[in-house]
């Protein structure tokens, strides 16, 4: 068996070595990402292993096919950018990581939250200064608030388990009830019942595509006062211009942003030496109430070692066996 892992960052290549060594199965690694014009490299493969955050064209699969390569194992959790027709014309099969480290998107929330509740942002610009005093950064604290869990996956669970820990009170939603949080009776009855409610909304769902956002005008207007917005799961869901105009006029507190619905060609890229043509995402990045980080919720060595090795096992048991626990369901 040969596999051809692409786009694979510096920082993963290690874990992608080690894999290969234990597992005595040769893994070619490619830095460049996959397109219909990389995707030539993989003649001659049996899988082909991939991250990247651009849109898969569908050309790539058409090639695959042609190849006869009908596995494509993704290194991260989303399917948002996969063309999922484009696989199932070619009798191609995708799995991804659903579970690389829940913890890690967990754990970010609440300390990202934890950053804006005490004013590290400003504080920390104010020091750098040498400006010492307290005022105005007055902090708020955790342990008196009503946080709202959209989606209730690992990463919601873990994220309820945590905010627990901190003394705040966690109500949930999701379509579908999770037995153990249903037992702690946590769910409310809708999506729109936990925006009322919260003083705290962090967000846990997949995206709902475009246009399609949870987080808007509307329903912005429904909120608490001064509450808050933590999103490190996907951009769209949120409508930026309306959080920004809310936090800007006072209506909500401030908001955690680590994913951004432009973020493509800006997150995880150094463009300290040109000239930022994002006007909306300067105001944000300016604001003290607002908490930018560009898409590292996940960046933890313990989720990327698992995603470098979890996709490759999923590839190797779907070509030993034909299936595997991570396949993705491209009829639903
Ligand atoms: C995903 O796993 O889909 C993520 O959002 C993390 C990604 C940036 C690797």
């Amino acid at each position: 068996m040969k596999l051809i892992d692409f786009g694979v960052r510096e920082d993963e290549k290690k874990y992608i070595q080690e894999w290969s060594r234990d597992n005595n199965i040769e893994v070619k690694i490619v830095s460049d990402l996959l397109t219909p014009e990389t995707v030539k490299l993989a003649q001659g493969y049996d899988g082909i292993v991939a991250y990247q955050q651009l849109p898969y064209d569908e050309k790539i699969f058409d090639v695959m096919n042609e190849y006869g390569i009908h596995v494509i194992s993704l290194r991260n959790v989303g399917v948002d950018n996969v063309p999922l027709a484009a696989l199932k014309r070619n009798n191609i099969r995708l799995t991804n990581v659903p579970s690389y480290s829940p913890e890690a998107i967990a754990e970010y929330s609440v300390a990202g939250l934890m950053a804006l509740l005490r004013n590290f942002k400003h504080m920390f610009r104010k020091v750098d200064n040498h400006d010492f005093r307290w005022a105005p950064d007055i902090g708020r604290e955790l342990n008196e608030l009503t946080v709202g869990v959209a989606g209730t996956g690992r990463i919601g669970r873990a994220a309820i388990k945590i905010y627990q820990g901190f003394g705040a009170k966690v109500i949930a939603f999701n379509k579908f009830h999770n037995p153990d949080i249903e037992k702690q009776d946590l769910y409310v009855d809708s999506l729109d019942t936990l925006l009322k409610n919260s003083d705290v909304v962090t967000l846990h769902i997949p995206s709902l595509g475009k246009g399609h956002t949870v987080i808007n005008r509307d329903s912005i207007s429904e909120m608490k006062d001064n509450a808050i917005i933590v999103n490190s799961a996907r951009g769209d869901l949120i409508n930026t211009k309306d959080l920004y105009e809310a936090v800007a006029n006072g209506k909500l507190y401030g908001a955690v942003m680590d994913v951004y619905e432009n973020e493509v060609g800006i997150f995880n890229t150094d463009l300290s030496d040109q000239e930022f043509k994002d006007d909306l995402l300067k105001k944000v990045i300016q604001s003290p109430r607002f908490i930018l980080t560009p898409h590292i919720a996940f960046y933890t060595t313990k989720a990327v070692k698992n995603m470098a090795t979890i996709s490759l096992d999923s590839m190797v048991s779907e070509l030993q066996t034909g299936t595997s626990e991570n396949e993705i369901n491209l009829d639903k």
